[in-house]
């Protein structure tokens, strides 16, 4: 007895030197996920291990896309590293084949890539490629959402800077939102409504001469809680932006590499882009990230600009994300995301009828998101209820984290590998959690 309870106090105490270590060194908020950290050691497939060896089902981390250290990719990255790394002005193969069989995946005239390190360098280097190709600089986005953490991306969105406004190049427009539909209009005419911002904000750009470059959405809206999307919308914004010589760029940093249960998201929601933004699944942990666009547009840039970025597309890097493709195809992970997302999903709608707290079960393939609310009428957002929920998820060793506008949607985007099993075991947290929950009452 005296053993464990030392032991843990033990632990206690170096977790609280962590803490203080942490923010000595990175500075105060930078941010940590849950209400007691989580200190982490070692991580295989969907599962995560901390520090005392206890096991958790991971439900959250999509970049670790084909599992958590997958032998095959870490098999690539210490052959290529052990072989040869270099930077991208030199000739090899690797990145050549890579870029080959990436581009093969896309359909015409998406064959040209240009590779970046992170998803803001991709979301970045595609406003320039857009800027430069219609020779305007004005940006559409929605509002709450975010695509990245250079200083060109973060004038995009507000989602992490409450209170402040967008840059002066940038319109945002509400996003798609079927669950509270603007002025509670419903299918084509909400569908027209969201779409009229689209144009005022076009028409806004013309008046002030700023002109129209393109718009910038991630085709799932990822960061504004995978909404449900009024039909027909998407192909609006894609008529708008062709009718104004603008380009549609598709933020695929989240939805892309199977996550939908397509290779990817444009796939999935049946509209093609102009320009296709990479990042976070490409080497499932290893920074690599790119541009996907047509020769013509990347070579008009590249033959005024002389894009070049260190460490974007080396060949460790390529090695890295041709074992990912090579993982996602050859264990047929596309169709399990829509296999067992759409297994997931129902298990969901089930528990919906059980707990009245979930206002919403949504979302494509295997990135769901459960809307919490205190009242389903009003559809009041259970934002405190949705941060107890992960907590005590976590303490019942299951990872899930939130998001959306009032942060009251629970975030489930597990690895693609993801199991039935394992999404049993997510089911059944979930529904102990919430009737734990709601019993001690005060639901906010
Ligand atoms: C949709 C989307 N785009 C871009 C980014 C930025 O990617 P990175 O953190 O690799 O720069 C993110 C990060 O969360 C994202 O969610």
């Amino acid at each position: 007895m005296s053993n464990t309870s030392t032991t843990s106090a033990g632990r206690a105490s170096q977790q609280t030197e962590l803490l203080r270590r942490r923010e000595k060194l990175l500075g105060k908020n930078t941010p940590l996920f849950y209400d007691q950290p989580l200190h982490l050691v070692r991580g295989q497939g969907v599962h995560l291990y901390d520090v005392n060896g206890h096991e958790y089902l991971d439900v959250y981390n999509n970049v670790a896309n084909v599992g958590h250290c997958h032998p095959r990719v870490v098999a690539a990255l210490s052959g290529q590293a052990s072989t040869l790394n270099i930077h991208t002005r030199y000739l090899h193969e690797a990145i050549l084949d890579y870029a080959e069989n990436l581009t093969s995946t896309f359909a015409d005239p998406l064959s040209t890539v240009m590779f970046t390190c992170t998803g803001s360098e991709a979301n970045d280097l595609a406003l320039r490629v857009a800027r430069h190709a219609t020779g305007a600089m004005g940006i559409i986005c929605t509002r709450e959402t975010y695509h990245g953490n250079t200083s060109a991306v973060d004038e995009l969105a507000t989602l992490f800077r409450a209170g402040e406004a967008v840059g002066a190049h940038v319109k945002s427009v509400p996003f798609p939102d079927g669950y509270r539909p603007e002025g509670g209009l419903q299918d084509q005419e909400l569908c027209d409504a969201y779409l009229r911002s689209i144009d005022q904000a076009i028409a806004e750009f013309q008046q002030e001469g700023i002109g129209f470059a393109g718009v910038l959405i991630c085709p799932i809206f990822a960061n504004e809680a995978v909404p449900n999307v009024p039909a027909g919308y998407l192909n609006g914004v894609a008529e708008r932006v062709q009718a104004h010589n603008g380009l549609l760029i598709f933020d695929e940093v989240q939805s892309g590499f199977g996550r939908t249960g397509q290779l990817w998201g444009y796939e999935y929601v049946g509209v093609q882009p102009d320009i296709v933004t990479l990042g976070k699944p490409m080497g499932n942990g290893h920074p690599i990230a790119a541009v996907v666009a047509s020769s013509e547009l990347v070579n008009a840039f590249r033959s005024d600009v002389m894009y070049f970025n260190t460490f974007g597309g080396n060949p460790v890097s390529c090695a890295v994300a041709q074992a990912v493709l090579d993982v996602i195809e050859d264990e047929q992970l596309v169709s399990n995301a829509r296999d067992v997302g759409h297994y997931l999903r129902s298990g969901l709608q089930d528990l919906q009828q059980v707990h009245e707290v979930m206002g919403d079960v949504r979302g494509p393939g295997l990135f769901l998101g459960v809307e919490l609310v205190s009242d389903r009428q009003a559809k009041q957002p259970a934002t405190q209820l949705a941060a107890q929920v992960i907590n005590t998820m976590k303490a019942k060793r299951v990872l899930i984290s939130k998001i959306g506008p009032f942060d009251n949607v629970l975030k489930i985007r597990p690895p693609i590998v993801f199991s039935k099993n394992n999404a049993d075991q997510l089911l059944d947290t979930l529904d102990e959690v919430l009737t734990e929950l709601v019993k001690q009452g005060g639901i906010s």
